[in-house]
């Protein structure tokens, strides 16, 4: 049983050059259609729940809907899934797609958290990363969400840009920090397949900073939010006030969490599952009442446990070793004794009481880590 929704709305007004998420340019007809579709596949996860503890609608770009649409969505919600007292809601958001409309729907819907995906604080930047909106249109957007009183807002920042100098991430970080939003997600930018920016970079016409770059520019993330209160607790991710992101605190955990919408990942009773990645599929299959699945995979022994540690790795306090154990029924050494040896030694992981964790140096190369314990 799962009490952990993510929904996925793959819709976006265009799509921007470095992104490889399953998104579609918006129809409003095709999305009305895709909403009935993504009801009746709530209808056929409902028995696999419990009560909710966390929501994400995440995309794509939800906030393209119009407020009406949102209205019969968190309607869809409420009849399949019962949502516990302090269920965290989250909607990510794109800057010039949300109007108060949207946002007072949202709030009476209970939605106590939004995610604003801004990138950048420069609009040459933000054109070159082909972003629909400029640095003015988001701050618009970010100051209406906290006079239609959301208190509980992560900003999304990518550093390690084309021809991005450490001054432009400096200016980002601290323009960000100056508007106190409670959670800031740091990505370093990922060169996706299939995307205008990989081709770019494969013709030799995209300078990216050099690792050693990259490097400083996440090194000066981490102290420059930790000094301001950000609690940096999963490798690309810093809190204030104790503001985790619940949700996403549900993957680093490997814990059940359903999966809803065209390409979505879900992970229940054991199995993890992927969705059909085309709305057209995806509407059919529902539309016969079967579960859009495309792939699925059960996970037991070694890949179970290898991708529970990955994943808690991730996060800043690593692995609780006593949980690992409860839900494994032996030592994490039983299976990873080789290559925590190796990696200890390198001084890339350490134990501390309760836990096992990358260390401050680990962080730079988890990576190289990660793809040992797979
Ligand atoms: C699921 S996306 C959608 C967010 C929202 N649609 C937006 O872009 O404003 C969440 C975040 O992933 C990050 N992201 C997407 N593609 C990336 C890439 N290739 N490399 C690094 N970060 C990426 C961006 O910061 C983005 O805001
Ligand atoms: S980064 Fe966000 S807005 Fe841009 S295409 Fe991807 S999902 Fe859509």
């Amino acid at each position: 049983m799962a009490s952990s929704v993510y929904i996925h709305i793959p819709f976006c007004a265009t799509k921007c050059y470095y992104c490889a998420f399953n998104t579609y340019t918006f129809h409003k007809e095709q999305a009305k259609a895709y909403l009935i579709a993504l009801r009746t596949e709530m209808e056929l996860y409902a028995p696999d729940t419990d009560p909710l503890q966390t929501i994400f609608i995440g995309g794509g770009t939800p906030s393209i809907l119009s407020a009406n649409t949102l209205a019969q969505l968190f309607t869809d919600i409420r009849e399949y899934f019962q949502l516990t007292p302090n269920a965290e809601i989250t909607v990510e958001c794109n800057p010039g797609t949300v109007d108060s409309e949207k946002l007072r729907v949202m709030r009476d819907n209970g939605v106590n958290r939004l995610s604003f995906g801004l990138q950048a604080m420069q609009d040459d930047t933000l054109k070159q990363l082909g972003r629909i909106h400029t640095v003015a249109e988001f701050l618009q957007s970010y100051q209406l969400a906290r006079e239609h009183c959301f208190e509980n807002i992560n900003i999304d920042l990518i550093f390690a840009l084309p021809d991005q100098t450490m001054e432009a991430w400096h200016h980002t970080l601290n323009e960000v920090i100056s508007l106190e939003p409670t959670h800031i997600s740091a990505y370093n930018l990922v060169m996706e397949q299939e995307t205008p920016f990989y081709e770019w970079w494969q013709a030799g016409e995209l300078h990216l900073p050099t690792d050693d770059t990259e490097a400083d520019m996440f090194q000066y993330t981490i102290e420059t939010l930790t000094a301001h209160g950000y609690a940096h607790y999963e490798i690309c991710n810093f809190a204030k006030s104790n503001h985790f992101a619940r949700h996403n605190l549900v993957y680093w955990n490997n814990q059940p969490c359903i999966g809803l919408g065209a390409g979505a990942c879900g992970y229940v009773n054991g199995v993890r599952y992927t969705n059909i990645r085309g709305i057209a599929p995806y509407i059919d299959a529902l539309s016969q009442r079967n579960k859009p699945i495309a792939d699925t995979e059960r996970l037991t022994g070694y890949a179970e446990k290898s991708e529970t540690l990955m994943l808690a790795l991730r996060k800043r306090e690593g692995i609780s070793l006593e949980a690992y154990q409860n839900r494994f029924g032996e030592e994490i050494e039983a299976a990873f004794g080789d290559s925590l040896k190796k990696w200890t030694d390198l001084q890339l992981l350490e134990r501390t009481s309760m836990h096992l964790r990358l260390t401050s140096r680990g962080l730079f190369l988890a990576n190289e880590v990660f793809v040992e314990l797979m």
